[in-house]
């Protein structure tokens, strides 16, 4: 019990990899992870802030785990993450019993903190623009795909974001330690990375922009796939267009949000693009690469939106045909320029929008997956599926594909020909013309087919 420790995480991937860095700043300094809330001296919630409703789930969360506390003066319990950084130590009145307050920036210094913590409850909020957690070795285990940042922070202030008030200023990572750090994980046989920023078109270290980043690791031996998210529209180079399409291993996939398809709207976010901007990007991006996925985030009800407005997106939405999207209710972020705007689009009206815009895009995925069966798909095997003898793994595209197969087939790339599409799930078996493979397969110079990876739907 005395050095053991269990994190719970909400939010986006970058929160997941920031939970692995602290997991691995824990276990340095002699700390055990455990999966067991009842069975960890020190409890840790990764929090999310973009929307109300991400905050009051870690809150029920963090007020449930408090429990494990009762009659226990070794348990602490350490709120870290974004919502972390926006309530500060509001959180030690909203969640009596809440031990530590951890910003995003503070990771370093936790397991220094929770040494001298007694019983009065500390803060660490100070946000470090220089902070990367460059050289930590993030705790991920084993497995076939891993999550590398190379930006943190955000410079864009989009109106109703939050982001950048939680997250600080845009900062990269040298190249030599995303290389190092890469070629690191393809030795202990990971064969995925997915490069994670706010804003990795912003990606930048002296003379190395994200495409020349791009082409460094698209030369690294062993490494089966490269994806990365997000993209943003306004800072989207032609030369990222040339090296998606022009990469052997880069997966083809754009997660590209467009958040509104209306002129005026995408004004008042502070987006910095038009919508007929962000359709010329789609036809650039689809004519320089082959098979091109396209997924995208929208947001319903922003302050001001009209049902015209709204039809424009959902006129967008119909000419681009995104493979999938990420869509969401519009919540006001106290500090946000947005949260100055009325917040006038009926609760009933957001929910009905939103309705519409879930309803458009399964219908989309589901004809997009449909025209793909009877192809023959690289997919790269990630775990085993629910049923026995099941694998479960993704087209380069990032489509989810679930095959027969055994356990042993896991980190190699299948061809594999898709015999039925599910709403956003695959079901291949092996393609008796390209033989299964065995062997390392990240033979595929060509181009299978389009991807992406925004995975988790999450915040
Ligand atoms: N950096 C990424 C995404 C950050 S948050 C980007 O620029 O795209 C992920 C998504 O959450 C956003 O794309 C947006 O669609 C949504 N989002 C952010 N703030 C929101 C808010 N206040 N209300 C509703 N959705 C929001
Ligand atoms: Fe938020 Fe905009 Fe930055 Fe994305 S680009 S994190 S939406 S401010
Ligand atoms: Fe933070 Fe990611 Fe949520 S940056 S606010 S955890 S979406």
């Amino acid at each position: 019990m005395k050095k053991t420790f269990y994190i719970k995480t909400y939010g986006c991937q970058m929160n997941f990899l920031d939970s692995q860095l602290v997991a691995g700043l824990l276990t340095q300094e002699g700390y055990q992870p455990t999966g067991d809330p009842s069975r960890a001296a020190v409890i840790l919630v990764n929090t999310c802030a973009v929307r109300e409703h991400a905050e009051q789930r870690a809150l029920g969360r963090i007020r449930e785990l408090l429990r494990h506390k009762r009659g226990s003066p070794v348990v602490k319990l350490v709120v870290m993450g974004c919502m972390a950084q926006r309530l500060g130590e509001e959180l030690f009145r909203l969640a009596p019993g809440v031990d530590m307050v951890v910003g995003p920036d503070s990771y370093r210094k936790l397991p220094r903190l929770l040494e001298g913590l007694d019983h009065t409850p500390i803060s660490s909020l100070a946000l470090n623009p220089k902070e990367s957690y460059s050289e930590v070795a993030a705790l991920r285990g084993k497995g076939i795909s891993a999550f590398v940042s190379v930006m943190r922070g955000c410079n864009n202030f989009c109106s109703f974001c939050i982001v950048p008030l939680v997250r600080g200023r845009e900062r990269s990572r040298p190249p030599e330690e995303i290389v190092m750090e890469v070629k690191g994980l393809v030795a202990q046989g990971f064969k995925e990375v997915t490069l994670l920023g706010q804003n990795v078109n912003s990606y930048r270290w002296g003379e190395t922009d994200f495409p020349s980043l791009l082409l460094m690791l698209n030369g690294i031996e062993g490494l089966g796939r490269i994806r990365f998210t997000t993209s943003h529209p306004k800072d989207l180079s032609p030369q990222l267009l040339e090296v998606i399409g022009g990469s052997n291993r880069v997966c083809e996939h754009l997660h590209l949000p467009l958040q509104s398809g209306s002129n005026r709207i995408l004004q008042r976010m502070n987006r910095g693009y038009t919508r007929e901007g962000y359709l010329k990007l789609i036809e650039d991006a689809r004519r320089g690469i082959p098979n091109l996925a396209l997924t995208t985030d929208l947001i319903a009800g922003f302050p001001g939106e009209d049902d015209d407005d709204f039809q424009q997106t959902v006129e967008v939405m119909k000419e681009v045909s995104f493979d999938s999207s990420f869509t969401f209710k519009y919540s006001s972020r106290p500090g946000t320029k947005a949260a100055g705007f009325t917040d006038d689009v009926p609760p009933e009206v957001k929910a009905e929008r939103l309705t519409a815009l879930i309803e458009l895009q399964r219908r989309i995925t589901a004809e997009l997956n449909q025209a793909l069966v009877g192809t023959t798909q690289e997919v790269l095997v990630e775990k085993v599926g629910k049923l026995p003898g099941q694998l479960f793994g993704r087209t380069r595209t990032n489509k989810p594909v679930v095959s027969p197969g055994e356990e042993g087939l896991m980190g190699h790339a299948l061809q594999l020909r898709i015999i039925k599409a599910k709403g956003w799930t695959l079901f291949g078996e092996p393609s008796n013309q390209a033989t299964s493979s065995r062997g390392s397969t990240f033979r595929n110079q060509g181009r299978p087919l389009p991807t992406d990876n925004y995975l988790v739907a999450g915040p």
